[in-house]
């Protein structure tokens, strides 16, 4: 069953029906200021950091569902009636409805007693406020009478106080409601008047919001028992029953912004109302006018609220907005026989990728915005994903990352988005950590060739004076592994490897304690088959970006180790994987504290995963000696299932104490052998290694969202984006996805259908061309934005192989082997493939 569809060529998923099985969301704003709005307008706002600096409040884990967020509310003052055009939360059944989720933006319409409403809801680029552009037509037939009032509760700031801190602040809420019209005549905004959030502003802050509307009022909110009533809930606030506001002043309690306003439409005629919500920051010395006063400075904030109040202005953003996507998405633009692959790779998919990019695993329906920050090792795989729209960005946040590295090597597992370092309450210690930075640095260059990143200074620990060239970076993440090797000569896994629940070394027994950072011996036995493959995959990144670097940067660049020193790490890895971390059939998992193995077909439960075997063969290992083969092989055998491959089988069906949290779980669920959709793509990955595309797609498409649209009632989240995962065969919900929008699935999912099926692949030498599809498809178009020149590929598939490049051309000239690097400045260039 289908809840909406997919309009490709607006780039929107469209929802029909509000009561989806899940909030189904949409993020607002890319760059500093973000929010979360859900289908029915829940959800909330914040400035860079969903827990230091939240604008608006949400609660979690609420019943209803989504009970809160950027609620707009229709009267109708003659019968009284009222009503929420989005649906939630007064929950009236309407005339129509329908949910529009694009890129960075969403806009609610629907129509109830001949009232047609249209909220388009956005945040412009460069600014720090989101726009809601509200448009009300009269279809009624005759005159009418409206009230229309918008309701927000704000946050006060940080999310984790506000939610739990109640005994200070139930008494620390403050408003500021003041007229907006500029001082100088005729500058806009007379008669205007916005509700400002100023909780303490009046001691270290140095920031406010504000709402704003563009009518006059017919009266406002600002005290939230004052708009319900107390006992009375958002579905049926006082203010929208009696069709009056109260005028209410905030002090303490909780601050609301809610605007009253009356609109008188003909029959026929339409009008649009706005609402500009932002963040305002001003310097230390000028927080307040006149200064020996407490009252906010808006000398600067008024222009930019009086600016997108105005409609004609609103638009002009708005389509800038639409304009910046259509930019970033056309890098990257495909058409293949499959419409479920296009729309994700050219759409969705690489949308998503932006979103994972800003929130890491920080801010989502699933995520609270205070459990996390951005990690480490999710931030650098974020950027496999999304390097290719904006490397600049990329770069910063490459610099960002490794300024939190430790001198050691190892790295702070999370670092907070608003301060940039490391959150000393997760730390460090995850032993996969040092070596995802060296993939996520040669993505980035193979996009970009912007070989000067690695000299760039950057600090450790976000220590003054400490700053060493990135390539240092780059060398002690590998030393970190060398470091710490294990009895059998593999990596020790530390806290936990990429399976962050495999807390080999934890032995919790204590209800309630952190499986992540509980660590009770000494580390010096459990070990990682899973590192070492990744151990080995970066070894090979380093090897190739030595030697490259050593070509485009001469000896002018203090290089410690020379590419075959790195080649050397790699296969003395590969010879320990093959004497103690293959099983026969497949990749063993690790070794735990006891020297025992894990992932073995000595184990009764837990006896092959995912993990290794996709990394293992990613890294290159079996390819020519046939094991890669088996391996997935087993994978098929043991692993899929329709719904995708798990993580793991037999499924542990009790707690172990030294497995730590991957037993925790009930069978099915998340690491305990539930499809953990991040791993799937390494998969598809490896069946492209071994050539086989029919696999590798097959597989690509059990987990693509959009593939999965006519099952929506069993898989429950938005069908535009990937989820962490998917119930597993051991579930009762098999097929049932959680944790939709932040999970490394996004990139990696990217990754593995636009480099390795589609085949079109950053290198350090240049754009490389190396399909692997399914044997029954003619061949597939792709126009690709590579450093500078647009490439339009078009390959075809005549003797119908699943892998095999007989020809290309650019130009029209042959070239050899299946690099093709134009020159900067080339402009446009066409490639021809052919297959075969
Ligand atoms: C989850 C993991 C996650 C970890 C870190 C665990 O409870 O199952 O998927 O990576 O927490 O927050
Ligand atoms: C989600 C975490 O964000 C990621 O870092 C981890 O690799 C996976 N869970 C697997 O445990």
């Amino acid at each position: 069953m289908k809840y909406g569809y997919f309009d490709d060529t607006s780039r929107e998923y469209v929802i029909t029906q509000p009561d989806t099985p899940l909030p189904w969301i949409n993020y607002l704003g890319c760059e500093e200021y973000f929010g979360l709005i859900s289908n029915t307008a829940g959800g909330y706002s914040f400035y860079r950091d969903a827990r230091l600096r939240r604008l608006t409040r949400y609660r979690y884990n609420n019943s209803p569902l989504d009970m809160g967020g950027r609620y707009l509310y229709l009267r109708d003052n003659k019968s009284g009636k009222y009503w929420s055009p989005s649906w939630m939360p007064t929950r009236t059944k309407l005339d129509e409805y329908e949910c529009r989720h694009g890129q960075g933006y969403t806009i609610i319409t629907s129509k109830f007693n001949g009232i047609k409403s249209s909220a388009r809801y956005f945040v412009p680029l460069g600014e720090s406020l989101e726009i809601w552009q509200m448009t009300l037509t009269n279809e009624s037939g005759s005159d009418s009478d409206l009230s229309l009032f918008s309701a927000i509760e704000f946050c006060l700031w940080d999310a984790n106080d506000d939610a739990t801190n109640f005994q200070r602040n139930y008494s620390i809420g403050q408003v500021e409601i003041a007229p907006l019209a500029l001082e100088r005549r005729g500058a806009g905004g007379e008669g205007l008047t916005v509700i400002y959030h100023k909780t303490e502003y009046r001691e270290r802050r140095d920031h406010f919001a504000y709402f704003a509307c563009s009518e006059k009022l017919a009266g406002y909110d600002t005290q939230r028992e004052s708009f319900l009533g107390n006992y009375q809930g958002w579905d049926q606030p006082q203010a929208v029953e009696s069709g009056s506001s109260s005028n209410s002043e905030a002090h303490g309690w909780q601050p609301i912004g809610s605007h009253h306003v009356r609109v008188h439409l003909k029959a026929g005629e339409q009008k649009q109302v706005v609402f500009v919500l932002g963040y305002h920051e001003n310097p230390k010395d000028a927080k307040f006018d006149p200064p020996e006063s407490q009252i906010i400075n808006k000398q600067t904030v008024k222009p930019i609220i009086i600016k997108y109040l105005q409609p004609a202005n609103a638009d002009e953003a708005f389509n800038t907005l639409r304009d910046y996507w259509t930019m970033l998405l056309g890098k990257f633009q495909v058409t293949t026989p499959d419409t479920d692959t296009n729309r994700m790779v050219n759409i969705w998919n690489a949308y998503q990728c932006m979103v994972t990019f800003n929130m890491s695993r920080s801010a989502s329906y699933f995520e609270s915005g205070i459990g996390r920050g951005m990690g480490f090792r999710d931030s650098n795989q974020d950027l496999l994903g999304f390097v290719h729209m904006i490397p600049e960005r990329a770069r910063e946040r490459i610099l960002d990352l490794s300024a939190t590295q430790l001198k050691n090597g190892g790295a702070f597992h999370q670092y907070q988005p608003l301060t940039k370092r490391g959150n000393n309450d997760v730390g460090s210690g995850f032993n996969d950590d040092p070596a995802w930075l060296v993939i996520g640095v040669a993505a980035y260059i193979k996009e970009s060739g912007d070989w000067s990143i690695l000299d760039a200074p950057v600090q450790y620990e976000n220590e003054t004076g400490s700053e060493a060239p990135l390539y240092d970076h780059l060398q002690r993440s590998i030393q970190y592994t060398l470091d710490r090797l294990g009895p059998n000569n593999l990596p020790l896994i530390g806290r936990a490897d990429w399976n962050d629940c495999l807390n080999l070394n934890c032995f919790s027994d204590t209800p309630g304690q952190s499986f992540q950072t509980t660590t009770a011996k000494d580390g010096t036995i459990a070990e990682s088959v899973f590192i070492a493959g990744l151990f080995i995959l970066a070894c090979k990144e380093m090897a190739g970006l030595t030697r490259k670097a050593k070509e485009e940067r001469g000896d002018s660049f203090v290089f410690h180790l020379s590419s075959d020193d790195y080649l050397k790490f790699a296969s003395d890895m590969e010879s320990t994987v093959w004497a103690a971390g293959w099983d026969g059939d497949w990749f063993r998992r690790a070794y735990d504290n006891f020297g025992h193995v894990l992932g073995s077909k000595e184990n009764t439960e837990g006896s092959i995963f995912i993990e290794p075997q996709g990394i293992c063969i990613m890294a290159g290992l079996g390819i020519e000696n046939g094991n890669a083969v088996k391996a997935l092989d087993s994978v098929a055998e043991h692993l899929a299932t329709p719904h995708g491959i798990v993580l793991q089988q037999p499924a542990f069906s009790q707690y172990y104490l030294h497995l730590g949290e991957i037993s925790s779980y009930p069978p099915g669920y998340k690491e305990n052998a539930g499809i953990f959709c991040h791993s799937n793509p390494w998969i598809m990955i490896a069946e492209t290694m071994v050539g086989r595309g029919d696999k590798a797609f097959d597989y690509y498409k059990r987990i693509n969202p959009s593939a999965r649209e006519g099952i929506s009632e069993l898989h429950k989240c938005e069908p535009y984006v990937y989820a962490q995962m998917i119930a597993g065969k051991d579930a009762a919900t098999h097929g049932e996805a959680k944790n939709s929008w932040l999970t490394g699935t996004a990139a990696w999912n990217y990754a593995a259908i636009t480099q390795y099926i589609l085949g079109i692949r950053p290198s350090f030498d240049g754009l490389e061309i190396e399909p692997v599809i399914p044997a029954d498809w003619d061949g597939f178009k792709v126009t690709r934005k590579y450093r500078d020149v647009t490439y339009h590929i078009n390959v075809t598939n005549p003797k119908h192989v699943c892998k095999g490049v007989e020809k290309i051309t650019v130009n029209g000239r042959l070239v050899e082997g299946n690099v093709i690097h134009a020159e900067k400045g080339a402009g446009e260039v066409n490639v021809e493939v052919v297959m075969g």
